[in-house]
Formats: structure tokens, sequence, C-alpha cells
């Protein structure tokens, strides 16, 4: 039980990487809040012992500031929440950049300021971001507003980990390669040719194979822990090897 005591919020927690995080969490002791924008999602996290689920919209931050009140202390927070856009600079419109902007970065400023008060006042907590093997560590083609918002989340783990680590905070982030989740399948059904597109996807992981949300999680459930007490302001791959 490497998480006993310890209270955490996934966002995005109603199906691929985050479910698989929030399971991974309660299955290890923590008394985990599952949220997502999509309540109905929620229902298959409902009956899990050590699950609580609420419907969060991290696009509202009145909704956020709500929500963190209303718990009290946390001790875990995995921001999970995001989107793709697929294309290049030359297809990139304001209204996409501004979105996943919203929802990929300024959705973990808000839900980090929301937590960290009773964090601080802990002097303990661990937060986990999600980026992703496009961005920072990678670029990818077609993934020009993806892959920006995502090195953003790299940028804004460091400083939030530069500014908290005499406090007791620890503050990491993930970067998964590609993971074989609903938004995935629906990135792939979206192209004429889904069965290409699934290839594409397969052949640029060098292990010949999409990672299941099941193998991000591990890292995740690691991080919020107290083995990582030593660890932050890092950001992990779990690529299959992409960024060898
Ligand atoms: N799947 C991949 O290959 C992959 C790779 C690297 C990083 N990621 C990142 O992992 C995260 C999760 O992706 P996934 O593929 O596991 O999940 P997914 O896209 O299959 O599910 C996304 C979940 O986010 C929820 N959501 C959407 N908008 C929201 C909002 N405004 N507020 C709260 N919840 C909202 C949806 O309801 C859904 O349950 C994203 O940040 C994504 O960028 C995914």
């Amino acid at each position: 039980m490497r998480l006993k005591n310890k209270i955490a919020v996934v966002t995005a927690a109603g199906q691929g990487i985050g479910k698989a995080a929030a399971l991974a969490m309660a299955r290890e002791g923590a008394q985990v809040w599952a949220t997502d924008v999509n309540a109905d999602l929620l229902a298959g996290v409902a009956d899990v012992p050590n699950v609580k689920t609420a419907a969060l919209d991290v696009l509202d931050k009145a909704a956020i500031t709500r929500f963190f009140s209303g718990l009290g202390c946390v001790d875990v927070l995995f921001n999970c929440a995001g989107c793709v856009h697929g294309g290049t600079l030359l297809e990139a419109t304001d209204r996409d950049w501004q979105f996943a902007y919203d929802l990929n970065v300024r959705s973990q400023f808000w839900t980090i300021q929301a937590a960290l008060p009773s964090m601080l006042a802990a002097r303990s907590g661990s937060i986990i971001n999600m980026a992703s093997v496009a961005g920072s560590s990678k670029g990818l083609p077609n993934r020009f507003i993806y892959g920006t918002t995502k090195a953003a989340v790299v940028g804004l783990t460091k400083a939030v980990a530069a500014d908290f680590v005499k406090e007791g905070i620890r503050c990491n982030s993930i970067s998964p390669g590609t993971v074989d989740t609903p938004s995935l399948q629906e990135r792939i059904n979206s192209q004429e040719d889904p069965e290409a597109a699934r290839r594409m996807f397969v052949a640029r992981q060098p292990m010949g194979r999409l990672a299941q949300a099941h193998e991000i999680a591990p890292v995740v459930v690691f991080l919020a822990s107290d083995e990582a007490a030593f660890v932050t302001g890092q950001n992990y791959a779990i690529d299959g090897g992409m960024t060898i």
C-alpha cells in the first residue's frame, strides 16, 4: 500500500490514462477523487473501492476553485486532461491554439493554484502533470499546436518545482509515447484509411506496438508515492524507446 492515507485528485479520469492512473492509485491505498468533464464516463469507476467521483471541467476556473476548497487536504494531484490537435503551423488557427493552451496548460496552472495552499500547509505534496513525447523531447510531424503546449507543460512543471522545492512540494511531468486510448482510436477512426493510420502509429514506436494505459499508471503511482521523495522537476519518458 504505497499510497495509504494519501488523498489524490485525478483530472480526466473517465477513460484512458487518467482512469488507469486513478485505479492504480486506489489499489495502492489512496483515497482517489476521479474527476472528468464527462460525468457519464465516471460511472465506470464509481463503485471501485477508495474511489469517489466528481464532474469537473478543467476549463472552468470557478468550478476548480469550488472543488478544491470543498476537499480541504490534497496530497497528490495528477493533471491528466488534455487534447490533441493535428496539423502543421500552416493549418493552425488562433482558435485551436487558444483552446489547446487553455486545456493542456492553463488548466494545470489553475488546478495547481487551487491545490497548493493545502499542500503548503502540510509542507508535503506531489503534483504530476501530463506532457507528451511530442513537445520538449521530440518534434513529431503534424503536432505543431500539441507539441508546443506539451513543451509548455514541462516548463510549467520545472517552474513550480523550483518555486516550492523548499516547502516539501514535488512537481514532475510524464511524457508517454503513443498510448492505445479511446481518443487515439477516435483519431485513427477519423482518418480516411484507419488501418493505415494505426499502422503508422505503431510504426513510429520502436517496440513495434502501442502502449496500454496501465503501462503509464505505475510511473504516476511512483511519482505520487514517498518512494519518489527525492524526485522533483523531472520529466519522465514512458515512450517505448521513441526518444532513445
Ligand atoms: N493517448 C496518447 O497516445 C497520449 C500520449 C501522450 C500524452 N497523452 C496525454 O494524456 C492525456 C489523456 O489522454 P488519453 O488519450 O489517455 O485520454 P482520452 O483522450 O482517451 O480521454 C480524455 C479524457 O479527458 C476528458 N476531458 C476532456 N476535456 C476535459 C475537460 N475540459 N475537463 C476535464 N476532463 C476533460 C474526457 O472526457 C476524457 O475522459 C492527455 O493530456 C493527452 O494529451 C496521451
